[in-house]
């Protein structure tokens, strides 16, 4: 077997002891009988898998104790058209701050049951930094304000996202999530798609102050209902349960490896080679993000001769580096650098591109 280095955007590369793990238990788990896809999620078995998810979860980003910690079928997108419903009364205006097409689709999702509003957005430059604190215009009865912590396609990162004022702070961490500490505190939920940092796609994470639960929002179907979810403990219907139990794996996994201190010093270190990679080429590779808003999990960049790009492609699949290929949206090329991605990974990226550059300068 030879697994590749994978930059996929997600679902993305996952921790190689977490797929053993799971391989080693699909047949059979524990003293079951049974795979673990083959039983049922009310038997004790299966609740002490999600429980224990739970408790690492919580354990990894110091959630404090008043927030609630739902999990839920699907991905960040149906937690953003949920968010509204759940946290908007009829006829409340919800702020969005847009600094990416994650940001956008946020809004968009929102705009069909809420007045939501765009406060702040990059896209006329581009999106190639955040918006400005200065530039947002909040609406002074806003049920939320909505931030992108990271955004996935444009490679455009907060670095310290800023206090939203009054109404609170609503956050899609779905693919910084778990890469540094973070004080949940400041916001009053933070949501991810699993299946970046934490694990398998088709499970999502949304860490809630439990007093916004208590607000009516619109009406909508029981099963939308996050206030219900988490007096359910997630279990209002049957939940995914394969992706939370290898969600847990990698939560575990994140633990073992030394917590989100320790991935932020990894991620530092993997974000600064590559960049130094494109910016000491001489041109020849281009990043356009503001250097204070550049991610450090998504790595767009570009080739100075766009004609080269399928040749850049095919020459890295063959050196064994894959999914380089930037989203259709922009482009070019991106490196997708989440914690599953070793710091071996990202040398031999560089390494990489400076041989493609000598070949074909
Ligand atoms: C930041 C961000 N938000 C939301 C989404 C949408 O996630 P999903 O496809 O799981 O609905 C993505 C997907 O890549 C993302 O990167």
């Amino acid at each position: 077997m030879s697994r590749a280095y994978n930059f996929s955007p997600g679902p993305a590369m996952l921790p190689e002891p977490v797929l053993r793990q799971a391989q080693a238990t699909m047949l059979e788990f524990g003293d079951c009988g049974a795979s673990i896809l083959e039983i049922s999620h009310r038997g004790p078995e299966f609740i002490k898998v999600a429980q224990q998810a739970e408790a690492d979860l919580r354990t990894l980003l110091s959630i404090p104790d008043d927030y609630a910690v739902i999990f839920t079928a699907g991905g960040a997108t149906t937690v953003q058209a949920l968010l509204p419903l759940n946290f908007a009364a009829p006829g409340q205006p919800c702020d969005y701050v847009v600094s990416g097409h994650w940001g956008k689709t946020a809004l968009k999702q929102a705009a069909h049951c809420v007045d939501a509003r765009t406060a702040a957005s990059s896209e006329a430059g581009g999106f190639r930094d955040v918006p400005a604190r200065a530039d947002w215009q909040l609406s002074p009865d806003a049920a939320y304000v909505h931030v992108t912590a990271n955004e996935t396609i444009h490679g455009v990162e907060w670095r310290g996202i800023p206090e939203a004022g009054n109404a609170p702070l609503i956050a899609d961490f779905s693919s910084s999530i778990a890469s540094e500490p973070l004080d949940i505190a400041k916001f009053g939920a933070i949501y991810a798609g699993a299946q970046k940092n934490l694990g398998p796609v088709g499970i999502s994470v949304l860490i809630v102050r439990r007093d916004l639960l208590e607000r009516s929002g619109q009406p909508r179907a029981p099963i939308f209902d996050y206030a219900a979810q988490a007096r359910a403990e997630s279990m209002l219907n049957t939940p995914p349960s394969w992706n939370w139990y290898v969600l847990g794996l990698t939560v575990k996994w994140m633990l073992d490896e030394g917590g989100v201190a320790e991935f932020a010093r990894r991620s530092a270190r993997k974000a600064a080679l590559l960049y130094a990679a494109i910016d000491g080429s001489g041109g020849y590779y281009r990043n356009e993000v503001a250097p204070g808003a550049r991610s450090r999990m998504n790595v767009p960049f570009f080739l100075h001769d766009p004609a080269l790009d399928k040749l850049f492609l095919d020459a890295a699949k063959q050196a064994g580096l894959v999914a380089l290929k930037g989203h259709r949206v922009l482009g070019g090329m991106r490196a997708s650098l989440y914690n599953a991605m070793p710091e071996a990974g990202v040398q031999a990226l560089v390494d990489f591109m400076r041989e493609f550059q000598q070949a074909h300068g």
